[in-house]
């Protein structure tokens, strides 16, 4: 999916930096047929300009009045075409391309001026960003990271009863979001392992995935977020349509084996039928064999205890679990409700 990703953007400024020289043309075409002498003044700006070049590369046949003029000459000109377009009622710019971006003129490369490496422009990082977004699913979750994760909905009080955990429930998720913080910071080693997300209903499982999913689509990684029952459909689709034709292709089908993060939200709320279990194994094992490649993480969030998913689920796939993920049984009040009192 990451060049799939790239491959879009470079499109989209390909696109950019064609429409504003096009433009550009258009608007220069129409105002040279309607103030000749400005089309004169580019011809002979270019030809001067071609003298003082080669005049500089022949530094020495020439002196050094020789080029000053012509860059006098130069100089004359731009300010002739200045004050000429001015006269007509149109800014200077009207004779340049209107890119989106002037820092980078829309090719979202800022060339380095001392010889070294190019760099990315903010406007290519901010693009990179929406469009990992769009492709994410990740609408319906709306956060900006870590920075809108609110602690304070999680009670500092132990209570083994309600609550489940010997703990209070504060401390409970500072504990998971340190975890989530090294998580993202390591994303990219092989021995990151996977996170479970365990817990009741309306405690913040799939918000906190969603925040790590932004941090990490901030460093320019690829998430895919997927309900389970959204997730199985997909590759059920998948199966009837490519057994009937080879040429079948599904983006999401490829995106749900290769983003570098998968999120399969609510597992345990798909249709009960006996294909998941061989279908959930396959991504868990594809996942972990590509992470040795490029990063391939999974979250999985559940409502089911550890037990309840080791009674729904095959044994091998509580084992895949329980090796290669950390599980996280989160505590706490509904903050759905919370949020509304
Ligand atoms: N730490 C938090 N800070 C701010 N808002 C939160 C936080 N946790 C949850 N919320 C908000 O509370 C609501 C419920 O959270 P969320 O959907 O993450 O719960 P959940 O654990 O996934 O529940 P379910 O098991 O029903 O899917 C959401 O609207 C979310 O925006
Ligand atoms: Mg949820
Ligand atoms: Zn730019």
């Amino acid at each position: 999916m990451s060049s799939n990703v790239y491959k879009l953007i470079r499109n989209e400024y390909d696109r950019r930096r064609a429409n504003a020289l096009s433009d550009f043309e258009e608007r220069k075409q129409s105002l040279y047929y309607h103030i000749p002498r400005l089309e004169e003044i580019e011809e002979e700006i270019s030809q001067a300009g071609l003298k003082y070049n080669k005049a500089i590369l022949m530094e020495q046949l020439s002196s050094d009045s020789a080029i000053g003029e012509l860059s006098d000459t130069i100089e004359r000109l731009n300010a002739e075409r200045t004050s000429l377009l001015e006269k007509n009622g149109y800014s200077a710019q009207y004779l340049t391309p209107s890119f989106q971006c002037k820092r980078c003129s829309d090719t979202g490369v800022i060339k380095s001026e001392t010889g070294g490496a190019d760099t990315l422009c903010i406007c290519y990082r901010q693009q990179l960003i929406d469009m990992l977004y769009d492709q994410s699913n990740l609408s319906t979750v709306n956060t900006k990271g870590f920075e809108s994760f609110v602690i304070d909905y999680y009670p500092d009080v132990v209570n083994e009863k309600r609550y489940s955990i010997k703990s209070s429930p504060r401390r409970q998720i500072l504990g998971i979001l340190d975890n989530c913080r090294s998580f993202v910071d390591n994303f990219s080693n092989t021995e990151t392992n996977n996170l479970l997300f365990s817990g009741p209903t309306g405690v913040g499982k799939t918000f906190l995935a969603g925040c790590i999913s932004m941090e990490l689509m901030k460093r320019g990684h690829t998430v895919l977020y997927q309900t389970a029952p959204a997730l199985f459909n997909t590759i059920y689709e998948y199966r009837y349509n490519s057994a009937n034709n080879d040429d079948w292709e599904s983006a999401v089908y490829s995106n749900i084996l290769q983003s570098d993060l998968l999120i399969i939200d609510d597992l345990g709320t798909e249709s009960p039928t006996g294909m998941r279990y061989s279908e959930l194994l396959n991504i868990i094992n594809t996942r972990l064999a590509n992470d040795t490649r490029k990063p391939c993480k999974i979250i999985i969030s559940t409502n089911l205890s550890l037990r309840e998913l080791f009674e729904y689920y095959d044994e091998r796939i509580v084992s895949r679990l329980t090796g290669g993920f950390d599980i996280f049984r989160f505590a706490g009040d509904d903050i759905r409700r919370l949020k509304k009192d």
